[in-house]
Parts: structure tokens; C-alpha cells; sequence
């Protein structure tokens, strides 16, 4: 039967339709399976199960493809920038030079968050995680703007997107500075995304920080190549949140929580504590490797692998650049980023990896990079959460305007106790 499967429960057998994306990717469409059969199927992690189509980001894992709306992340990596990106990713299309600019302007103009959120700062502890607070006031700014907090007003959502864009910068730089102890720096309006950032984090009353262009550069394309990547754990847990109608600010905290994880976004922090471990344990390079390759060993290779790329991530790849680029402008020399040099190529020649299609994933060297621009490890997390918003957007509004779209409650299969009866304590 064309465009069917069939599968087969002992004599009795059913068709199932085959759906092809726009790439050509098959699936078998089961969303009829358990009404016909009365079968769920099982797959933990996902690994094999689509949730949903999507016409926001491409992946190839085969052959190393990455597609923001159809276009290239190398085409866009080398002729756009992050808020350009952001545009395309959340409404579809790159913007006209009207667009683009009534967006940039809508993210001045929001930069700042309302002088009473401030005092949510005051309650967290000096040394509390930043990506704790990222999460906590995205949802406290929530209250601050309740006229976008509803799901159905759709036609608020311009200003929700810019807003959040434009106020999670100041969220995470007041959170920096709350933890050095040094007063909140606001945002100038003069400065573009990234580099506003950047002088709300190192800027002092008695010092304006003034970012080097091409670091500037760098931390853009660092945010871009995070926009998005389909359904990732923490986008697929901003589209679960986002199902139940829950507003935007809400869907977006979630999807913070879900990155600091550190098997996906807490990565890139993971990296540079390994890369410093090797150096300072003076740890042989082939002796890590074996390690990594150890069950029984507690060490990973971390920003190696991926879910989905069983190929070199193209993010990666350029990622690797940027890091040469970054660190001969800042006459950097750091002994981290030869050790990672040399992990990857002990690890690309070890049939392990090669069996396994383990390659260098975005975290691998994004770490390098923020380090040599002196922003601390734990706030890397929170500069990908920042880079990554974009793909939030834009996929809560993809499950807000689908006109066919159901809560997501995913089925399992029960195997505890079965029936038993209760026992009175004194019989236990
Ligand atoms: C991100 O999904 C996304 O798109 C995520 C992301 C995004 O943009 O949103 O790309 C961002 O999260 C990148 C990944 C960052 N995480 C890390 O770098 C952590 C280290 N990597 C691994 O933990 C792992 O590779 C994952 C979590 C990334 C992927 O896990 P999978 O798909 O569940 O793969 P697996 O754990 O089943 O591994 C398959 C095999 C296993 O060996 P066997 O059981 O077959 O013998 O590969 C081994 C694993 O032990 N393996 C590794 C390894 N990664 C996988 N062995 C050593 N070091 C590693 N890093």
C-alpha cells in the first residue's frame, strides 16, 4: 500500500499513514494507533517519536544540516545577526529594513524591567544560581505586564516578544551584579543587544565597559547559533507547557529550567569544568579518553555528542572559528582551549566515538569563547537561555496557532504492584 505502513498484531493487520516532510523526512502517522489497536507505543527519551511537524528549524543529524525557516546556519551565521535572526525565527520571514528596525527599537525601549522587580533581587541569596533567578523572574515580570499574560490576546504578542527579548538581558546582568555585590548598571540606549549586555554586566559607575567589536560580533553569532534547534529538551518542554494554554512567560521560565540541565544547556558550563579538571590534574589526554569510554567511570566527555547529530555540529564548526578569531583579538592565551583541540582529536580518531557518531556539539566551544570574554561559567547557561529564546517564541506561538492543537499528555505503560488491598497500620 503507498504512503501506508502496516503493522501487524498476531493475524490482524493495519494500515498506518506515512507523512513526508517538506526535506523529505518519513513518519508513520500513529495518532489513531490505540483507538484501532488498543496499543501505545513506547519509546523513552523520544528518541524515535515525533511530536509534532514544524515549519520553524531543520535538522539533518546525517549530514550536519542546520535550518532556521529554510535557510542555512552558515548563510545566516555569516551574513546576519541575532536580532535579525530572532525576527525570522519568531514571524517567519527575515524583516524589511522597516521591520527591522521598529523591532530594535521595541527592544530599547523595553529594556528596562520596573523598579520594583528589583527588590525580587534582594531576596535571593548572593551566590543563588543565575539560572534559579532567570527562571523565577520571568515569571515575576509577568506580573508586571498581565496584558500579555493571556494566551488568547495573540495581537500583544509583538510586544510580549520584545519585551521578553529585550528584558531578559537586564534580568541576567542585574543577576550577575547582584552576585559581585556591585550596584545594577542600566541599559543604554545607544547599545546594540549584545553589547548592551555586555556593559550592563562589566560596566561600574565610574567606568563605562566599551566592547571590542569583534567580541561583540562573536557573542552575536554565539546567540544566533542557539536560536533554535527544534524540538530540544527545552524547547519540547516550552511546546508541553505551552499546550495546557499556559501564557508565554510561563512556557518560556519552564524551557530555562529544562536548559540548565547539564546533560543540554548546563553543557557548556560542564565542558569547562572537565577542560580545567585536565589541566589542573595535569591528566593525560589519552587517559581521558579511556575515561570517557569507561562505564564505570564517572567522567564524560561533555560537548561531545548529540540526540540528533551523528555528524560534526555545524554549530560547532563554527564555534571552533570564532574561538581562533576571539582569542587572537584579545591576545588570549588559554591552555583550556588546547586541551579541547587536543581532546577532539584523540577522540575523532578513536573508534568508540567513531562507532558511536560522537562529534563536538555547540557547547564545545561556545565555554571557550565567553570565558575569554570574562563572562563567569555559570552564567553561561544563561547567555544560552538568552540565544535560544527566540526558538521558544516562536514555537509557543506555532502551538498557539494550531488550530488542531491538544494538550500534550503522553501515554506509558503501568509496571507496578497490581491490585492489593490496604492493610490497617497495626497489621503492617
Ligand atoms: C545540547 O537536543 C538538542 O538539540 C540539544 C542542543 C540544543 O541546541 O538544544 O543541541 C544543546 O544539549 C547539546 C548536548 C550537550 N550535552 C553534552 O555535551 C553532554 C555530553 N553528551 C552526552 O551526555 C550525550 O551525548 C547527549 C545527552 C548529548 C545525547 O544523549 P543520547 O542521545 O541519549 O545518547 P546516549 O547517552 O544514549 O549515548 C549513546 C552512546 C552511549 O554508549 P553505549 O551505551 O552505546 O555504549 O554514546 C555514549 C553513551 O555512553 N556517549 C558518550 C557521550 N555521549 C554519548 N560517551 C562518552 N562521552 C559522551 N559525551
Amino acid at each position: 500500500m503507498k504512503n501506508k505502513a502496516i503493522l501487524q498484531i498476531d493475524e490482524q493487520k493495519y494500515p498506518l499513514p506515512i507523512i513526508t516532510g517538506s526535506e523529505g523526512e518519513k513518519g508513520i502517522d500513529i495518532s489513531k494507533l490505540r483507538s484501532q489497536t488498543g496499543y501505545v507505543t513506547l519509546d523513552p527519551g523520544f528518541a524515535n517519536t515525533g511530536s509534532s511537524t514544524s515549519n520553524i528549524t531543520f535538522i539533518d543529524g546525517d549530514k550536519g544540516i542546520l535550518k532556521y525557516r529554510g535557510y542555512d546556519i552558515e548563510d545566516l551565521a555569516a551574513n546576519s545577526r541575532f536580532v535579525e535572526v530572532a525576527y525570522l525565527l519568531i514571524w517567519g520571514e527575515l524583516p524589511t529594513t522597516e521591520q527591522l528596525r521598529a523591532f530594535s527599537e521595541m527592544l530599547t525601549d523595553n529594556a528596562l524591567i520596573h523598579e520594583n522587580l528589583k527588590n525580587h533581587f534582594e531576596g535571593f541569596p548572593w551566590n543563588a544560581h543565575p539560572m534559579a533567578m532567570l527562571s523565577a523572574m520571568i515569571n515575576a515580570l509577568s506580573c508586571y505586564h498581565p496584558e500579555l499574560v493571556d494566551p488568547e490576546n495573540r495581537k500583544e504578542e509583538l510586544k510580549a516578544a520584545a519585551r521578553l527579548m529585550s528584558k531578559i538581558r537586564t534580568i541576567a546582568a542585574f543577576s550577575y551584579k547582584m552576585s559581585l555585590g556591585e550596584p545594577f548598571i542600566y541599559p543604554d540606549p545607544n547599545r546594540r543587544y549584545v553589547a548592551n549586555l555586555l556593559h550592563m554586566m562589566f560596566s561600574v559607575p565610574h567606568q563605562r565597559y566599551e566592547c571590542v567589536p569583534e567580541i561583540a560580533k562573536a557573542l552575536d553569532k554565539i546567540m544566533m547559533l542557539h536560536a533554535d534547534h527544534e524540538q530540544n529538551c527545552s524547547t519540547s518542554t516550552v511546546r508541553m507547557v505551552a499546550s495546557a494554554g499556559s501564557n508565554l512567560f510561563s512556557s518560556i521560565s519552564a524551557g530555562v529550567c529544562a536548559l540548565w540541565g547539564n546533560l543540554h544547556g548546563g553543557a557548556n558550563m560542564g565542558v569547562i569544568s572537565m577542560l580545567k579538571q585536565i589541566h589542573e590534574g595535569g591528566m593525560d589526554i589519552k587517559k581521558c579518553i579511556e575515561m570517557a569510554k569507561d562505564k564505570n567511570s564517572e567522567f564524560r566527555l561533555m560537548g561531545f555528542g548529540h540526540r540528533v547529530y551523528k555528524n560534526y555540529d555545524p554549530r560547532a564548526k563554527i564555534l571552533k572559528e570564532q574561538a581562533d578569531k576571539v582569542f587572537s583579538i584579545l591576545k588570549h592565551n588559554d591552555p583550556l582551549l588546547d586541551i579541547a583541540r587536543n581532546l577532539e582529536e584523540a577522540a575523532l580518531k578513536d573508534s568508540y566515538f567513531q562507532d558511536r557518531k560522537l562529534y563536538p556539539n555547540v557547547d564545545f566551544y561556545s565555554g571557550l569563547i565567553m570565558r575569554a570574554v570574562g563572562i563567569p561559567t555559570d552564567m553561561f547557561t544563561v547567555l544560552f537561555a538568552i540565544g535560544r529564546l527566540p526558538g521558544w517564541i516562536a514555537h509557543w506561538r506555532e502551538v498557539n496557532d494550531d488550530p488542531n492543537g491538544r494538550i500534550s499528555r503522553p501515554r506509558q505503560i503501568y509496571t507496578g504492584q497490581t491490585q492489593r488491598k490496604y492493610i490497617p497500620i497495626e497489621q503492617r
